[in-house]
């Protein structure tokens, strides 16, 4: 697959590359996705959303964290909801965890729907971030937590499928655009880490790691 192929699995995984795509994003992603599941701090009985879960590889550990939690996964990949909901098939059943297709810049929730919402590596494909944020503002509870990831602009400029539509933020640009948004910032940590990109090669990655709540 080349650069400009990959931008486009990584923006929206689908078809036959989709899986193995999925696969390796697991393996890059795991330790962040950990980090930010932890960060949240899921209660009893919380209704997350997730913008953007893909394959789903982290909802055990969402669904697990916490007893009755109400899991929702959106994703705009119509292969990404269906293998989640392959991967997923016990919590989907026992209705702990469902997934839908959409777009988070037009959530189909109403106002104050969640507890907690979270989103990892998807800020570069939003054309419209301000959009997207106000949705999820608008979704959330009033003293709820969004928590938002995206790799550092120093760190992504490095990858070669970056310049195919991605758009960067270093993490002060990010934190402006949530407080312009209407979030107030509560913490905003820098995650390092050496380890394999989605190119497969080694990198030393900066990821920046939002906790946000509505002002
Ligand atoms: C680069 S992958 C990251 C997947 C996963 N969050 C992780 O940490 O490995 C981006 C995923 O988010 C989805 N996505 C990106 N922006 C989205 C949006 N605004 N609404 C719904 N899905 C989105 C894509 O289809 C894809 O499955």
């Amino acid at each position: 697959m080349d650069d400009r192929e990959l931008a486009a699995q990584l923006r929206c995984p689908t078809g036959t590359d989709a899986a193995e795509v999925a696969g390796r994003m697991n393996e890059a992603n795991r330790a962040l996705n950990h980090k930010c599941i932890d960060l949240l701090q899921l209660a009893a009985a919380e209704r997350i959303l997730e913008i953007g879960p893909a394959n789903g590889a982290f909802v055990a550990d969402i669904v697990g964290a916490a007893e009755g939690i109400a899991y929702t996964g959106l994703d705009w990949s119509a292969d990404m909801v269906a293998e989640a909901q392959r991967n997923n098939s016990r919590a989907v059943s026992s209705g702990a965890a469902r997934f839908l297709r959409g777009s988070s810049d037009n959530l189909p929730f109403a106002e104050d729907h969640f507890d907690k919402i979270l989103t990892i590596h998807t800020l570069y494909f939003w054309e419209n971030p301000a959009r997207h944020l106000a949705e999820i503002r608008r979704t959330l509870k009033p003293h709820g937590r969004f928590c938002i990831a995206f790799g550092d602009r120093e760190f992504m400029q490095q990858l070669p499928f970056v310049p195919f539509g991605f758009r960067l933020y270093h993490d002060t640009a990010g934190q402006q655009l949530l407080r312009e948004s209407g979030f107030e910032v509560l913490d905003c940590q820098q995650h390092r880490e050496t380890d394999v990109s989605n190119t497969g090669e080694v990198v030393e990655k900066l990821i920046n790691i939002a906790l946000c709540q509505p002002e």
